[in-house]
């Protein structure tokens, strides 16, 4: 399912950095993180718009701020994804406007079991729902307008991470008559897993069990964004998101380890058929174990949902290493890192800190291309090295593939080390970098890599119903020696470009590609 598109319809994959949540209106603030995104080797910018500085007074409306993200990423040619703070970021209300905040009795604040306010509105209130869905159209009517024709906004997000904070569930009067009232048709066939019943009748407990306040709360926020993204695209048809503060956490229980309501993982049946007007609903992904990382991947990337993470770490290698998986094994479809400006010093320079993640995105930036063509393929796969590993197999269409780790197994002498200067300070790291790279097949005897410390080695793979293979494999020709080119370069538009032709010493040791430049091999059939 393609959801990015550039102005001429063309699909896109965006990769880059959302900008810290106070950003937007700060030009030296904005200017250092469009600095981070370009080290990053991105394409994107997401940002906030603050519904307060939108809509000081009820009906008068300031887009200063929009357009000057617009602006500012046009002229880096950057895309943009636009994060609308309304009355929802991470549960609390801080971006609403005051006369919303100061008038409880109109837009209504949840409240706890004890009849105490939390720090939540409550999403079945419709005077908050009215107000914020006028706000976001008259917003999205304005970026028709300014925006409609060069599209550098290719997406917005509904509100931010939304759900309550606090409590299970909002215990207002008119919020529990609402919960009294039958559950709605169209989620009567939604099984929530760890429910502890075998679902009947229409009540809310009967059908989702114990998650019943749970269930309730989701179907109330994914309604209420359900409503605003109507709003929003009946003034202009983009793709519009959620964002996700996730549910795995450990025990996964609602109002305890994340806010009720949020689209996590046990809920995403509900607001699929409850908001089938939000294109994509997201990860954040602050996920460093490789196992939870996949079963986040695997619970929000279904057919009707692709993955795109919208947020994950700026730093460190854990992220680094899962988004090759993400793109390789779940179709990502593009991927932002939170905190621009925590990347870079003050002079826009980048940060020790922060080079494994810029390095990781460079390369799937590399191959961006080759990505869109292939994903959901199968011939994506990603080559991640795991504590411990000194290789990785990979058994492929007609190859055994075995790509060794160069940290753990060494570089040849004539290898990388003849070919890149080891004392350039760029190249700090080419024997001791965490390995991590994409591996593309794109024919059968074609492929393309891009990553670090990884090298490749390719054998032919004979038929299953071959009858004598052994002298075949034994032989030269079966080797990755046996190839026709191999060459490092870059993609403009879907055209290679070739830079350099690796060959003799230079490729006869090893195949390998450094600080993510995409290097494309191509096998001799014969
Ligand atoms: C997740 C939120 O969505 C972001 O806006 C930001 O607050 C980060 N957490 C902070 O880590």
């Amino acid at each position: 399912m393609t959801i990015f598109r550039d102005r001429n319809g063309r699909p896109i994959l965006p990769l880059g950095l959302q900008t810290h949540n106070s950003s937007t209106g700060v030009p030296e603030m904005l200017e250092r993180e469009i600095a981070a995104v370009k080290h990053y080797g991105g394409n994107l910018l997401e940002a906030p718009v603050y519904w307060y500085r939108i809509e000081k007074e009820p009906g008068c409306y300031d887009y200063a701020d929009a357009d000057d993200l617009i602006r500012r990423c046009r002229m880096h040619g950057l895309h943009l994804i636009l994060l609308w703070f309304g009355v929802n970021k991470n549960g609390h209300p801080n971006y609403a406007p005051e006369w919303v905040k100061t008038h409880p009795e109109i837009y209504a604040v949840a409240q706890g079991r004890d009849g105490g306010r939390v720090a939540s509105m409550s999403p079945l209130c419709d005077a908050t729902l009215e107000a914020d869905s006028r706000a976001f159209a008259a917003f999205m009517a304005h970026l028709r307008q300014v925006d409609g024709e060069e599209r550098t906004v290719i997406a917005v997000q509904v509100e931010n991470e939304i759900g309550l904070a606090n409590t299970d569930m909002d215990y207002r009067v008119e919020a529990q008559e609402i919960y009294r009232q039958p559950v709605p048709e169209k989620l009567r066939n939604i099984v929530l897993e760890d429910s502890g019943v075998t679902p009947w009748g229409d009540t809310w407990r009967s059908r989702f069990g114990r998650h019943a306040h749970e269930a309730f709360m989701a179907w109330a926020h994914a309604e209420f964004v359900e409503k605003m993204a109507l709003a929003g695209k009946a003034e202009y048809d983009l793709p519009l998101m959620i964002n996700v503060m996730l549910g795995e956490q450990g025990f996964e229980e609602a109002g305890l380890c994340y806010n009720s309501g949020a689209a996590v993982g046990r809920v995403l049946d509900i607001y699929k058929a409850a908001a089938p007007h939000i294109d994509l609903i997201c990860p954040d992904m602050y996920v460093p174990d490789r196992l939870r990382y996949r079963r986040v991947c695997g619970r929000y990337a279904r057919p009707d949902n692709p993955l795109f993470i919208p947020e994950s770490p700026i730093g460190g290698v854990a992220n680094a290493l899962n988004m090759m998986e993400a793109f390789a094994d779940y179709g990502c479809i593009g991927m932002a890192c939170f905190g621009a400006g925590r990347a870079v010093d003050m002079q826009g320079n980048l940060l020790d800190e922060s080079r494994e993640m810029a390095l990781s995105m460079r390369t799937v930036a590399n191959l961006a291309p080759l990505i869109l063509k292939y994903r959901g393929t199968g011939r994506i796969h990603a080559l991640v090295q795991q504590e411990f590993m000194d290789k990785q197999y990979l058994r492929l269409d007609g190859y055994h593939v075995e790509a060794k780790f160069i940290s753990a197994t060494g570089s040849a002498r004539w290898g990388m080390g003849s070919f890149l200067n080891p004392a350039a300070p760029e190249n700090a790291d080419i024997f001791t970098a965490r390995g991590r790279a994409l591996l593309i097949q794109t024919d059968a005897h074609e492929f393309y890599l891009a990553g670090c410390g990884v090298k490749v080695d390719f054998r032919r793979r004979p038929d299953p119903m071959a009858e004598d293979s052994f002298p075949l494999l034994a032989s030269r020709q079966c080797g990755t020696l046996n190839f026709l080119s191999v060459e490092e370069g870059h993609f403009e538009g879907e055209e290679w470009v070739c830079d350099r032709v690796r060959n003799g010493d230079e490729s006869n040791f090893e195949l390998f590609s450094h600080r993510g430049q995409a290097v494309r091999i191509r096998l001799n059939p014969n």
